[in-house]
């Protein structure tokens, strides 16, 4: 089995490489002969790159003639800086950046098929058909937010494969509060709340066995930067920079979760569910004595949350008085 699979459209390793260079001399003008020698390739191609990289919105100024200068250090995850920040990291390896990609959900699961190792990072700067919960979409504008899947191989039942979303909703929980100072709602199984408004979510897909998972990829999206949104989600979507009104490194805030999911991780594998339960429940305002609507596809009730069953399903006192476990649908706040 390959070790990094070739995989189309994945950002060339010298493109990553020439972005790192200019990024590390901003503001200097570095000329093309310079940039052609340490990247080892021709004076042409760094022409080629410098106009891809502009139509992908890095701000690379000058010309063929005097060499190329970036006017700021852009903020993008390129494999290269993650990989040098991650040494030792499951998630440090494989690592697939992408400068616009569909869903890197989509390119994980295709990875996971392939056979590609447990801790494979697939990473975009912009999705086009970034995926939500319930089929919805996820909004993925470039450079704003970050769209990062990670493709694990627990063995695990698959209906304990839920844990994961909770576990990556917990590690970006911690990631954001101590990267940025703030400190986001976890509302199960899946959202990341700040001021009311959706900054972060979570969507696990798997490849499963009747009795054992194969593969799940944890897809995380978090708002990083957005100042606007498109009118359909303005009212509900919000990002860290807006409910913070300052902006954020997606580069630290993703070093940051990758090293936080990982001792997470880690210690799910070797405690099991108590401990995701347990810190969810810790960590979850939500998860205790709120008043919510439960629409479950089939029905819809009003009730009050009442804590998470030891498999991480969500326990919900109807007001009829029955107890009821979610076990899918969407649960909203009811104030
Ligand atoms: C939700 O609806 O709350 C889940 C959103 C998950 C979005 C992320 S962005 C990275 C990964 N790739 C996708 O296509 N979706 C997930």
């Amino acid at each position: 089995m390959p070790q990094t699979l070739a995989l189309p459209g994945t950002t060339d390793k010298r493109l990553a490489a020439l972005v790192t260079l200019l990024s590390e001399n901003a503001t200097i003008v570095i000329s093309g002969a310079r940039i052609a020698r340490e990247i080892g390739v021709s004076r042409s191609m760094v022409w080629q790159w410098v106009q891809q990289l502009r139509k992908l919105g890095v701000r690379v100024k000058g010309q063929r003639s005097t060499g190329y200068f970036l006017e700021h250090v852009p903020d993008i995850v390129t494999p290269n800086v993650i990989r040098k920040r991650l040494k030792g990291n499951l998630f440090g390896k494989h690592i697939y950046h992408f400068f616009k990609m569909d869903s890197t959900n989509r390119v994980a699961m295709d990875l996971g098929y392939a056979g590609a190792a447990e801790g494979t990072v697939v990473l975009a700067e912009e999705q086009t058909a970034g995926r939500g919960r319930s089929g919805r979409a996820w909004h993925s504008e470039r450079g704003e937010g970050l769209y990062v899947t990670l493709l694990l191989r627990p063995k695990l039942a698959p209906a304990q494969a839920p844990l994961l979303t909770m576990l990556a909703g917990l590690s970006a929980h911690a990631a954001i509060k101590a990267q940025c100072g703030l400190t986001p709602e976890l509302k199960w199984p899946n959202d990341l709340l700040l001021n009311g408004k959706k900054i972060g979510g979570i969507l696990t897909e798997m490849h499963a066995e009747p009795s054992q998972v194969r593969f799940v990829v944890v897809g995380i999206g978090i708002n990083v930067n957005q100042e606007k949104f498109p009118a359909e989600i303005a009212a509900v979507a919000g990002s860290l920079r807006n409910e913070s009104r300052r902006t954020h490194s997606r580069l630290e805030l993703l070093v940051r979760l990758l090293g936080q999911f990982e001792s997470d991780y880690n210690r799910f594998l070797r405690e099991g569910a108590p401990f995701v339960v347990q810190r969810f429940v810790a960590v979850s305002s939500f998860a205790d004595g709120r008043r919510v609507r439960v629409d479950s596809g089939h029905e819809s009730y009003l009730g009050t949350t009442a804590g998470l069953s030891p498999e991480g399903l969500l326990l919900v006192a109807k007001d009829s008085g029955t107890l009821v476990t979610v076990i899918a649908g969407d649960v909203t706040e009811v104030r």
